[in-house]
């Protein structure tokens, strides 16, 4: 057995006790930086100190204090605030690096209580006389895990030797003068930074997926920056591994495998009877590294941080989208070749290697100085694991540290990055094709697919695949997204103002009220001229209804009525009015105005023996209203 084999012999048991057990002890290269004391003279010198993994450690930097070692609370378990004590620092004071002892309660606790008692890093003392370890943060603590994301101070483990020396000099009065200094815990060779995340499209592990993917997001910014400028070469890596040929037909590899046993991924709910499988997940992940194969090969290597933050919004397992076909969707909008991306996946039955993922398996094991690959996320930067919280600034600033002194760009010295993503092919977001909106959005933390508000009207929707414009005034903008249409000099809409969202097809018409609204032919389908003998003519949005002969139709009451009689009604209206003002005018002209009411009578009752034979119908007339162009 070679080196490199017996090597990954040890990843993968390793492994696979953490799919049965969700534990295991990987080797683990700590990372060391130095400890300067600079006094008192009897220990002054270097030291090493291994740096948490929380935190914010100063890549690329120094941290110069004086060590102080509590009277109580030496373990810093408790809140300092119970014993009264504090490190605020004051003008002109030096920070403090708090020196606590290891045990009894989690690191990130002692760190968190340092933190609010005032110090500006803490040391921890080894109980024990051995190797240093890396100090991590607690896989569950129940409820209170928000703290975590709050822990800003740097945090370093020291040996038990040292820790007792710092002792001993503060109980003899001695001021301590240290200095923590990361600028030679990364190799920064050339103007080029390398650097890889091991990560996982498993969304639902909890507060270490949750820190994972908003670190991709709020990176993402700087991250397509610095790769797009050629200052960086970024490679995402996923970690896999197989099941020991003995279980191969058991339950557990069949749910969490794929290409039989190869290559297996732990059941996201630690459940397998219930949502997604240890095999979805694989699946995923190995979509993710053929899109970032296939992404690299068209010389846009970038895109992958845009899938995999799309992926996350978009298919996230709680919704239950973290599926094939919500990941093509993605695929598609970002405008890589799908089917390159199907071919470099190959078929996940088949009982043979699937290169991209033999790769990666190959990759977990530890080469020169870094080591092997066991905890997710991993954060490897010229090849050294970076140690401390996965925070945007923070690995920034790491990376930053990897370039050659005065190669740094532009980027690592300004904080506001701008990116203009959207400018191709509209960021992968959704964009009205006949208005000039487009829910793309430039942001210092890479684009982002948001439906926008646009003049005062805001749009509705999940920013990729539909926005909507909502509430008054939304009719202003592409007609709110709805149906409009224009014939013979009449307009319809089916947008209305007195809805806030929707469409609705106007009276006269019938369909989705988005894409079309198409004309009711009234005449066929409802019975509307219901006068005698009269014909129905449709029209665009209403119709029409004819007398036959010389009757003329009476709209309002659905009749026909003759066409003299009517013209007679309508004059003889205007002489009522005129001769009736005359008449309360000029009393002389009595003789006169008989003459006329009689005439006026006859013809009212020529006028009311059209309407007497209808009385007798007893049938209130239809309500036949005109529309109104809108
Ligand atoms: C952590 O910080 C956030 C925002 O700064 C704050 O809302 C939250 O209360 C803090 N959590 C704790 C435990 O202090
Ligand atoms: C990505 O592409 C570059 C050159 O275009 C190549 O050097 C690099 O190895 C590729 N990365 C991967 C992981 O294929
Ligand atoms: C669309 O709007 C943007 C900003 O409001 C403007 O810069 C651009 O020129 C507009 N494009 C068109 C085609 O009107």
């Amino acid at each position: 057995m070679n080196n490199s084999s017996r090597m990954r012999g040890k990843v993968s048991v390793c492994m696979w006790l953490l799919l049965l057990f969700g534990s295991c002890w990987g080797r683990f290269v700590v990372e060391k930086n130095s400890l300067k004391v600079t006094f008192p003279k009897v220990l002054k010198g270097e030291y090493e100190c291994a740096i948490g993994n929380f935190g914010i450690p100063q890549y690329g930097g120094t941290m110069v204090g004086f060590v102080a070692y509590p009277k109580a609370n030496r373990k810093a378990c408790k809140s300092f605030d119970e014993f009264d004590i504090s490190y605020k620092s004051k003008p002109g004071g030096f920070p403090t690096f708090l020196l606590v002892d290891r045990g009894d309660c989690y690191f990130t606790t002692k760190a968190w209580n340092a933190q609010n008692a005032g110090a500006a890093a803490i040391l921890v003392a080894d109980d024990k006389d051995e190797p240093l370890i890396t100090m991590d943060t607690p896989e569950e603590d129940s409820g209170r895990g928000d703290y975590l994301q709050n822990i800003s101070i740097p945090s370093a483990l020291i040996s038990r030797t040292l820790g007792d020396n710092f002792k001993k000099a503060i109980e003899n009065g001695d001021m301590i003068n240290v200095n923590l200094d990361w600028r030679e815990s990364l190799p920064h060779p050339d103007d080029r930074v390398e650097y890889e995340l091991w990560t996982n499209s498993n969304d639902e592990c909890g507060p270490k997926c949750d820190s994972q993917i908003d670190f991709i997001r709020t990176f993402k910014g700087a991250a397509q920056i610095l790769e797009k400028k050629g200052y960086t070469q970024f490679t995402p890596h996923y970690i896999t591994w197989y099941c020991p040929e003995v279980f191969l037909s058991s339950k557990q590899c069949k749910s969490q495998c794929i290409n039989h046993g190869r290559y297996c991924a732990p059941d996201p709910e630690q459940d397998f009877s219930k949502g997604y499988d240890g095999k979805d997940v694989v699946i995923q992940n190995l979509r993710q590294a053929c899109f970032f194969k296939v992404a690299n090969e068209s010389r846009k290597p970038w895109l992958w941080w845009d899938y995999v933050t799309d992926f996350s919004i978009r298919c996230p397992m709680k919704d239950k989208k973290y599926s094939k076909e919500c990941a093509e969707d993605v695929i598609n909008s970002l405008g890589i070749d799908l089917k390159k991306i199907n071919d470099c996946m190959g078929d996940s039955e088949a009982d043979e290697d699937n290169l991209v993922l033999k790769a990666e398996q190959d990759a977990q094991i530890g080469k020169k100085s870094r080591g092997d690959v066991t905890i997710l996320p991993t954060l490897v930067i010229n090849d050294r694991q970076y140690r401390g919280k996965l925070d945007r600034s923070a690995v920034l600033k790491a990376i930053c540290a990897g370039f050659q002194e005065t190669t740094e760009p532009v980027v690592c010295l300004s904080e506001d990055i701008q990116t203009n993503e959207c400018l191709e092919s509209n960021g992968g977001c959704w964009k009205d094709k006949n208005a000039n909106v487009t829910a793309c959005k430039d942001t210092f933390r890479g684009r982002i697919c948001e439906c926008p508000v646009v003049n005062g009207i805001k749009f509705v929707g999940d920013g990729y695949t539909h926005c909507q414009a909502s509430g008054l005034g939304r009719c202003e903008i592409n007609n709110g997204g709805c149906w409009k249409g224009s014939q013979d000099g009449k307009t319809f809409s089916a947008c209305s103002t007195y809805e806030t969202s929707g469409c609705k097809c106007p009276v006269g018409f019938k369909g989705d009220g988005v894409h079309s609204c198409e004309d009711v032919d009234e005449c066929k389908e409802k019975n509307v001229c219901r006068c005698r003998d009269c014909k129905c003519k449709n029209t665009w949005g209403s119709y029409e209804c004819s007398c036959r002969g010389d009757l003329l139709y009476i709209d309002e009451h659905d009749v026909c009525i003759s066409k003299k009689g009517s013209t007679e009604f309508s004059w003889s209206f205007l002489w009522v009015i005129f001769f009736g003002l005359a008449a309360a005018g000029v009393a002389g002209y009595a003789i006169y105005k008989y003459r006329i009411r009689s005439y006026m009578d006859s013809e009212i009752r020529a006028i009311m023996a059209q309407y007497m034979p209808l009385d007798n119908h007893g049938e209130p007339p239809p309500n036949h209203v005109q529309l109104d162009d809108i």
